[in-house]
């Protein structure tokens, strides 16, 4: 019988993660169903425990209970224990469950494996202080920057983030104080999205040659993708490569197996 697996969230109807792992068992030959379920805000936790109960032997977690899962798991990996949230929820073999996060991992990947930016010695903008950044903060850190500043509009969130990392290379403030030197990559990780607009920076953030990433994506480049390109970045990439590597990494911590991720990316880029 096939493995049972789903990703849970609220709204949940778009989610391209059924898609995805339907293509990763495809071509890793696994014998797998991946499905979506809408998570009811108010019983988030019954509603995971049903699906393992049911049969359930993964489930991806994404909008907005990742908090939540990190709360109710029996034992976390180190990016979801650092992070305080976990996207992936796998069924051990002795009954408990444990809890992961593969978005930091997920970033870095496409950031540095697919589109070959090198950290070492960079200067690293994050956008935001929930808890997208918080699930991407260390494995950013890990990944080398010389400095990563974490901007967000309520500057105590971006200062208590920072110091929860405590790193020299972290620094915390607010959006419209960010001043000196160019940054090499700035990433958005605030949940502005497409109705709220960019991120109320300085014009001259950007460094030349320096490269904006969005967290987003959808099927226009997003404001703050905009924005990057207006003002001269090398790259504007948008979150999609993240969603696909993220994925293959819950993948590898289920199965065994790394599904390769290129052709995936350029399928759901209509390639
Ligand atoms: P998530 O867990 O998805 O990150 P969150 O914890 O609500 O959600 O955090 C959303 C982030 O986006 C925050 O950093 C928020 O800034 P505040 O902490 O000041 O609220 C940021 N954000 C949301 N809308 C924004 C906007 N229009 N401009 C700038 N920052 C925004």
């Amino acid at each position: 019988m096939a493995d049972k697996y789903a990703v849970i969230g609220n709204p949940i109807v778009h989610s391209k993660s059924p898609l995805i792992h339907a293509k990763f068992a495809r071509r890793t030959r696994h014998a797998m169903t991946y499905e979506h379920i809408l998570g009811n805000p108010d019983d988030f936790a019954g509603d995971a425990h049903r699906f393992f109960a049911a049969g359930g032997r993964g489930m991806n977690v994404t909008l907005p209970f990742k908090e939540q899962a990190w709360g109710m798991v029996d034992e976390r990996g180190p990016e979801a224990e650092r992070g305080k949230a976990v996207n992936t929820l796998t069924l051990l073999p002795d009954g408990r469950l444990r809890g992961d996060n593969t978005d930091g991992i997920g970033l870095v990947r496409d950031l540095s494996g697919n589109h070959g930016f090198d950290f070492g010695g960079k200067r690293v903008l994050l956008l935001g202080a929930g808890g997208a950044s918080r699930g991407v903060l260390f494995p950013l850190l890990e990944a080398g920057p010389a400095a990563l500043v974490i901007a967000n509009r309520t500057v105590s969130r971006a200062l208590d983030l920072a110091a929860a990392a405590a790193a020299d290379q972290v620094s915390g403030c607010g959006l419209e104080g960010l001043s000196g030197p160019g940054f090499d990559l700035i990433i958005n990780a605030t949940s502005a999205g497409f109705d709220g607009g960019v991120p109320a920076i300085p014009r001259d953030c950007l460094a030349v040659g320096g490269w904006a990433y969005d967290m987003f994506y959808g099927d226009t480049p997003t404001p703050f993708l905009r924005w990057g390109r207006e003002r001269g970045a090398a790259r504007a990439l948008d979150g999609l490569g993240m969603l696909v590597e993220q994925a293959a990494e819950s993948f590898f911590l289920w199965r065994g197996v790394r599904p390769s991720t290129a052709s995936v990316i350029a399928r759901l880029r209509g390639g």
